[in-house]
């Protein structure tokens, strides 16, 4: 009962501070709030190596994890900063978070942080790739192995790997999805008018899941089955900085008025993750004269975006399931602390239940290839958001019937 009442009041906590915009960045807070959750995933992910031995729990005492994730507020990375605190602490190690506000400069100076208080592993997602190259050679030399989180930290030699989830496949779902729903394989002579928004052209992955989906669309964009009214088909046109949810709304609507404004129809918003698509589907229920459904994509499931799923505001979303992204991480963290230099047998070794590939060909961060260990991404809508979040136990439904954070 008292676990039950925490978990309410720590899962009412993580909505206020996702509510408010997170204003105070207070890492702890968040890491609590998604606690439970974690639990739950560490259980689904990796029943087998749940406890950990005596031995192992020794040799983790003493021993601190740095962990910099970018901003709390993108949902997200709430949820991936809980889950890697939970696992890492589950086998004895200690675990400074830091959360930079999305802000370089400020990222820069946590890691310094990191590295002074002489943590042993630093887990880092970068706010910008191409940043911490300074930084991250002040940890070389204190001999810190650096693992790329999620986002692959570019032009350094200091990071030993890269754990992310096969991001140019998140863009082939969304693109897939567009058309298994408009059946564009027999469209005929139809034409269907599509926008594209994509990411942070600072975050290294926003190219792979737009070039996944652009590519994938490409032969129906080139048969002309699609096409994109606004002619904005490049990935420096259609970007957008800091993945921020009120760029993309306005930029929408400046394509709804410039394009749209005469009855033109709008099929499909491709977005490339939650936090945009939200903008833009704020921009089409302001600025939008038609009223058809827009087929809208997504990317994370975000709790608002299951919302507007659910409400048939938004079409999908495609789920990442970040407890198994931190379970990932343990395990090779371990295997680094332990002096190793794992491969693809970690993955059988570990024996996680979720998919996983060890990549050694996709991902080069201008010094080289960087080992990856690449999850599985999921397509979610309205009709399997119960079997995919509610009984892989992700998420529960509230009594509205939404899902919320476990
Ligand atoms: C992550 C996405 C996320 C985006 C914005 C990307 O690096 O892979 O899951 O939507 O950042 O937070």
């Amino acid at each position: 009962m008292k676990r039950k009442l925490v978990s309410v009041l720590l899962t009412a906590a993580l909505s206020m501070s996702l509510l408010a915009g997170c204003a105070s960045e207070s890492a702890d807070t968040a890491a609590e709030s998604a606690a439970p959750a974690a639990e739950a995933a560490k259980e689904e992910a990796a029943p087998a190596a749940e406890e950990a031995a005596p031995a192992e729990e020794a040799a983790a005492e003493g021993q601190t994890i740095g962990i910099a994730m970018p901003t709390q507020s993108l949902e997200r990375w709430n949820r991936d900063g809980s889950y890697l605190k939970d696992q890492f602490e589950s086998k004895g190690y200690t675990v400074e978070l830091t959360y930079s506000d999305n802000k370089i400069d400020q990222q820069v100076k946590d890691i310094e942080g990191l590295i002074a208080d002489e943590v042993d592993l630093l887990v880092i997602a970068a706010i910008d790739g191409e940043s911490l190259s300074n930084v991250l050679a002040d940890a070389k030399d204190a001999g810190i192995p650096v693992i790329s989180y999620d986002r692959l930290i570019m032009n350094t030699d200091a990071v030993s790997y890269y754990v992310s989830f096969d991001n140019y496949t998140v863009g082939t779902l969304q693109g897939q999805f567009v058309i298994d729903t408009l059946d564009l394989d027999n469209a005929g002579d139809a034409v269907y008018n599509i926008e594209f928004t994509a990411g942070d052209p600072a975050d290294n992955n926003a190219g792979f899941f737009f070039n996944g989906a652009f590519d994938t669309l490409k032969p129906y964009i080139e048969a002309g089955t699609l096409n994109i009214v606004s002619g904005q088909s490049e990935f420096d046109k259609v970007a957008t900085a800091a993945w921020d949810t009120a760029t993309a709304m306005e930029r929408f609507q400046n394509i709804l008025g410039s394009y749209y404004s005469d009855g033109t129809q709008l099929d499909v918003a491709l977005c490339s993750n939650d936090s945009t698509a939200l903008g833009v589907t704020q921009a089409i229920e302001s600025d939008y004269a038609g009223d058809n459904d827009v087929i809208i994509t997504g990317q994370d499931g975000d709790v608002a975006n299951l919302r507007n799923i659910k409400d048939g505001k938004q079409t999908m979303t495609v789920y990442k399931a970040v407890a198994n992204e931190a379970v990932a991480t343990l395990d090779l963290g371990i295997a680094l602390l332990n002096g190793e230099t794992p491969d693809a047998n970690l993955i059988s070794d570990s024996g996680w239940t979720f998919d996983c590939a060890y990549d050694t060909a996709s991902y080069d961060n201008g010094t080289g290839i960087i080992p990856s260990y690449l999850l599985v991404p999921t397509v979610v809508t309205a009709e399997n958001m119960e079997k995919e979040l509610v009984e892989t136990g992700y998420y529960i439904v509230d009594s509205e019937g939404y899902l919320e954070a476990q």
